[in-house]
């Protein structure tokens, strides 16, 4: 499987202009719905977007990552707020940890990222294997309707990002719609300016897999997950059309 990896130019600016708000305020309503239950493990984590907001809640939080450069961001952020939780670097298919958790979630479409169906199943077998009896697993996808939102297979595009510390970020993408409209490849050239001069130069090759409602429910099922409810990104009890991400509370048995 070709895997997304977060480069530290990308992590540096990824939070600029985003907001997390309708993807926090609806994981935050889900976990509560479900008992509101300790502890809470969000792999995929990221710079913390959604773990912050739990540790703030009062939950009991850790956070896992395939990328050291997101997780920099994360623990940086953690310490100016004077908050805890352990941060682990591992991939999510290889997932080893110590504890077990009664909830984890993984928002914001960040599963889409496992592009290979076999390793899919594969993590969530992982998943799994850290919840605690009747914990949950709350993550949502995007379907294969979701593919007109990007670029045209064979597009190029471009952005210009000013960053924080004065640098200025071009990059350059290009699209590529691989296994029949199924994923989504986007290959960024992103080129760092500073006083009009290239100082770096990083490439992020985007994959992302576009899952059926029925494909990755299956799969589920295979896995052992016994209560499967499935709803709108991010409304509850609306049932997914076109192009809405999917989102999917399973139980552990
Ligand atoms: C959309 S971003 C994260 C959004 C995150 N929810 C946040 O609040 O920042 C997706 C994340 O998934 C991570 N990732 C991608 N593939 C992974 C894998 N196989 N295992 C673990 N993390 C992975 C990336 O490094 C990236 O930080």
């Amino acid at each position: 499987m070709k895997h997304s990896f977060y480069g530290k130019v990308y992590a540096q600016g990824y939070e600029i202009g985003t907001d997390a708000s309708a993807t926090v305020g609806f994981y935050l309503e889900q976990w509560k719905r479900l008992g509101g239950k300790s502890p809470v493990l969000e792999p995929m984590c990221g710079t913390g977007l959604n773990l912050i907001p739990f540790l703030e809640a009062g939950a009991v939080c850790d956070g896992l990552d395939a990328s050291e450069h997101m997780l920099e961001v994360c623990r940086k952020k953690l310490h100016e707020l004077n908050l805890t939780c352990n941060l682990y670097h591992q991939n999510l298919e290889a997932m080893e940890l110590r504890q077990r958790y009664a909830f984890i979630m993984i928002p914001d479409g960040s599963f889409g990222h496992i592009s290979d169906k076999a390793v899919a199943a594969q993590c969530l077998k992982r998943l799994q294997a850290h919840l605690l009896p009747d914990g949950w697993l709350v993550f949502d996808v995007r379907p294969p309707a979701f593919m007109s939102v990007f670029g045209e297979h064979g597009a190029v595009d471009h952005e210009l990002t000013d960053y924080p510390d004065g640098s200025t970020v071009f990059t350059t993408g290009f699209w590529q719609h691989l296994e029949d409209g199924k994923v989504i490849r986007k290959w960024n050239k992103m080129e760092r300016f500073v006083d009009e001069r290239l100082v770096e130069t990083e490439v992020f090759d985007y994959y992302e897999r576009l899952y059926e409602l029925v494909e990755l429910q299956s799969i589920l099922t295979t896995t052992g997950f016994e209560e499967i409810h499935v709803t709108k990104a991010y409304e509850f009890n609306k049932p997914p059309e076109g192009k809405d991400g999917i989102v999917f509370c399973c139980r552990h048995a």
